[in-house]
């Protein structure tokens, strides 16, 4: 059965705002991007917000609702009181460019600066061979739909501003442990992470990780792990001194 819902949706673009009250018909089974696109054909037509898939799975409808990072998407209406004025922002870490839509340069910029695979001159394409364990656990990471939500929430950069060039986030964490825990990646990965991408910064509030909508274990499967590997690296002289026979160590 349908129902009015109250809406508080933040407005505005150029550093101003503010949040306009709204009432707005509401169906079984729609999320809250269903609402804001009946807002947009029925009383605001200019409010701006970001969606491709409606399917949870292409990461742009990233919005906080009720102050938490959420796919608009994927957040039912029935997980709410009818009663319950629904508030609905823009990430808070990123700038934004108008109405719900931040400008997420901020995490191309740094996904730039980790370099790519980098397989080994001698083993052609083809002769990879690699363990299901190995395939498995960077699985995981490739399931990120590049949401940002666990770059929103991180408080290195969320109040921040001037941690950002230092510190490249929870996101850019996965993509090096994935990289660094590759058989067959053999850039230099480690001290990068730590001297580069602020991977000390971090201090394993786990806050990225209770926000990913993929579920990815952030902190307990990649963050920790990169840790100790950077640690090994630098204070087991045993490590290190392999690290320089055999070019790169696991
Ligand atoms: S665990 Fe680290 S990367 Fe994740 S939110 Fe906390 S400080 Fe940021
Ligand atoms: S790791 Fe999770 S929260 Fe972070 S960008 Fe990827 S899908 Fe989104
Ligand atoms: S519109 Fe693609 S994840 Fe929500």
């Amino acid at each position: 059965m349908g129902y009015k819902a109250k809406f508080r949706i933040w407005r505005g673009e150029g550093g101003e705002g503010r949040l306009e009250d709204f009432t707005v018909e509401v169906n079984e089974g729609e999320v809250v991007l269903d609402v804001i696109h009946r807002l947009q054909a029925t009383q605001t037509p200019d409010l701006a917000v970001r969606w491709n898939c409606k399917a949870g799975k292409c990461g742009s409808c990233s919005m906080e609702i009720n102050g938490r990072p959420r796919l608009g998407c994927m957040t039912r209406m029935s997980t709410f009181e009818e009663s319950e004025t629904i508030t609905v922002t823009p990430l808070r870490t990123f700038p934004v460019i108008k109405d719900l839509v931040t400008d997420v340069s901020f995490n191309y910029q740094k996904a730039r600066e980790v370099p790519s695979f980098t397989p080994p001159a001698d083993v052609k394409p083809g002769e990879y061979r690699m363990q299901q364990v190995d395939v498995e656990r960077s699985q995981e990471f490739r399931k990120c739909i590049e949401c940002f939500m666990c770059q929103n929430v991180c408080h290195v950069i969320r109040d921040h501003e001037e941690n950002k060039p230092n510190f490249s986030g929870p996101r850019y964490f996965i993509r090096i442990a994935e990289l660094d825990m590759h058989p067959y990646d053999v850039a230099e990965r480690k001290e990068p992470a730590q001297e580069e991408h602020g991977l000390g910064y971090c201090n394993i509030t786990k806050c990225c990780t209770e926000v990913c909508p993929e579920h990815i274990k952030i902190t307990d499967n990649a963050i920790i792990p990169m840790k100790e590997r950077v640690v090994d690296r630098k204070y087991d002289p045993l490590v290190w001194l392999g690290s320089k026979i055999f070019k790169r160590q696991r």
